[in-house]
Formats: C-alpha cells, structure tokens, sequence
C-alpha cells in the first residue's frame, strides 16, 4: 500500500514481457477479487469472530449459515466458482509477470511482489482449509452422518487450533490472505479509476492499512482464543498428561 515512485534514471522501452493479458479477464480478475471473494472473507472473519463468545454463539451462527436454502448452490455459485477463477488467473499472472525487484527495491516493486506471494500463500491456505471445513463437512453428508455440521463446529475448530502445526497454517494464512485483499483494495481503487490523484492515493494508503489491522488481528484473536479452548479441553480430558507437564 506505501507508494515511493521509482526515479527512472533509464528510458522507459516498450513491454517485451512474456504476459500478454487480455483486459477484460483481467478485470474480471479484479473485480472478483472485491466481490464476491473479497467481501466473503470480511464476513467470514466477522463470523468466525463469534468463538470469543463461546461455544454456543459459535455454533448458533455456523448453524444459521449451514441452514440456508440451497447453501450448496450458493457456496458453489458466490464462493468456489469466483475463488476457483480469481486464483488460476492469478497463478498464470505470478507465473508469467515479471517482478523487477531485484532491479529496482522500491515500494511499489516490494508490494507488487508481496500481492503475488501473499496471493500464493493464501492458495495453499485456502485449499487446506477448505478441505478440513466444508468438504469434510460434505463427506460426512455421504457417508450419511446426520450431523455433518459437527465438521465446523466451535469443538473441532478448537481441537484443530490446539494443534501447533495447523495453528501457525492458520495464523500465517490469515495474515497473508487479509494482506492480499487489503493491498489489493488499494491496488483496484487505482485500476478502476476511484483514486486518481496521489493525494488520494495516500489517504486510501491509511484507510487499507487500517482494515488490514482491524480483519488481521480479529482472525488471529480468533484463533489464539481457539488455541487456547482446545488446549483446556485436552488437559481437561487426560488429567495425567496435565500433571506431569506441571
Ligand atoms: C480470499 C481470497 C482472495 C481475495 C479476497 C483476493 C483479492 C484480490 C484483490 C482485491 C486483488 C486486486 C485486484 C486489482 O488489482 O484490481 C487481487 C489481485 C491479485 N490476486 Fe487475489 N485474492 C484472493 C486470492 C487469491 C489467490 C488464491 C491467488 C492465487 C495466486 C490470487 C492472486 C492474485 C494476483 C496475482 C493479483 C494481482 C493482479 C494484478 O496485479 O493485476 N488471489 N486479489
């Protein structure tokens, strides 16, 4: 989100890059970034918030979630599909844009980096826990479990925080992926021609940074409240494992 621009001491030459990007997938790329992925992850964050008020708010509201009318078609139609499209574009982009850090370490070079790196890392962390939420969710539909919802419950979310490895996943996922969306709000006012002026620019600079604070700290309270209801609960249950870890 900071700006330093580069002072160019070179002629600037035609783009020889290898990327040849057409405009209107690119902008679909962007918008979908905003919506409805980007606003999906705000009120997932804001959801999932509901742990710090226990169990019961947090089941109530995944109850609430997991109870709506053709939730099916609306996770594939709202969620995976838009997510699926953003993410493949936005692999093809890392792989074939070309990052000249290296060359020039301004700013803008450092968060153009950062936005593909963040965006890579946010892949690897959505697919894991896509996978240990709504698909096991699904699978235990098939196998005819009458309460699949127990997959994302406030218990199995507090067992896999307790976990150390899947607690740094999570902890390193959410601080990626709220980075993404947050420099890449910044990144969409500039393309869709909301912040034109620097001056605009730089104001927009402090209101991302700022969601970027508020949306990363309420996923990682989150979690560390999770972490530390799991870790409770197992000491709790294995009463001889507490004791010799006095
Ligand atoms: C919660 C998930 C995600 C959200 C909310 C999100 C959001 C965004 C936003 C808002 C932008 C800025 C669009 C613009 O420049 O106009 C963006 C750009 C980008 N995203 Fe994502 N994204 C997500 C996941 C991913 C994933 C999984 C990848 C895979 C690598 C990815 C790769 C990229 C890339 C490479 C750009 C830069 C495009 C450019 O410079 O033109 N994103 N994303």
């Amino acid at each position: 989100m900071a700006v330093a621009s580069p002072k160019l001491t070179e002629p600037i030459v035609p783009n020889k890059g290898r990327l040849h990007d057409p405009f209107i997938w690119h902008k679909l790329h962007s918008a979908t970034g905003i919506f409805p992925i980007g606003f999906f992850l705000l009120q997932h964050l804001l959801a999932n918030s509901y742990a710090l008020r226990g169990a019961g708010a947090y089941n109530a509201v995944i109850r609430v979630y997991g109870g709506l009318p053709f939730v099916a078609v609306l996770e594939v139609a709202l969620i995976y599909a838009p997510l699926l499209y953003h993410s493949i574009y936005g692999i093809w982009i890392s792989a074939y844009g070309q990052s000249n850090l290296t060359k020039y370490a301004y700013g803008r070079n450092w968060m153009y980096f950062l936005q593909r790196a963040s965006g890579l890392v946010a892949a690897v962390y959505i697919s894991v826990h896509v996978w240990d939420t709504s698909i096991h969710k699904y699978i235990a539909l098939w196998h005819g479990n009458p309460n699949p919802d127990t997959a994302i419950s406030y218990a199995a979310m507090s067992h896999q925080m307790a976990n150390p490895w899947l607690f740094w996943l999570q902890a390193i996922g959410i601080v990626a992926t709220v980075f993404h969306f947050t420099n890449g709000l910044w990144n969409f006012c500039i393309r869709w021609g909301l912040t034109i002026s620097a001056q605009a620019q730089r104001a927009n600079q402090y209101v991302c940074w700022s969601l970027f604070a508020v949306f990363a700290g309420m996923g990682l309270w989150t979690i560390v409240h999770l972490r530390a209801d799991g870790l409770q609960r197992i000491q709790t249950a294995s009463p001889v494992v507490a004791i010799t870890q006095r």
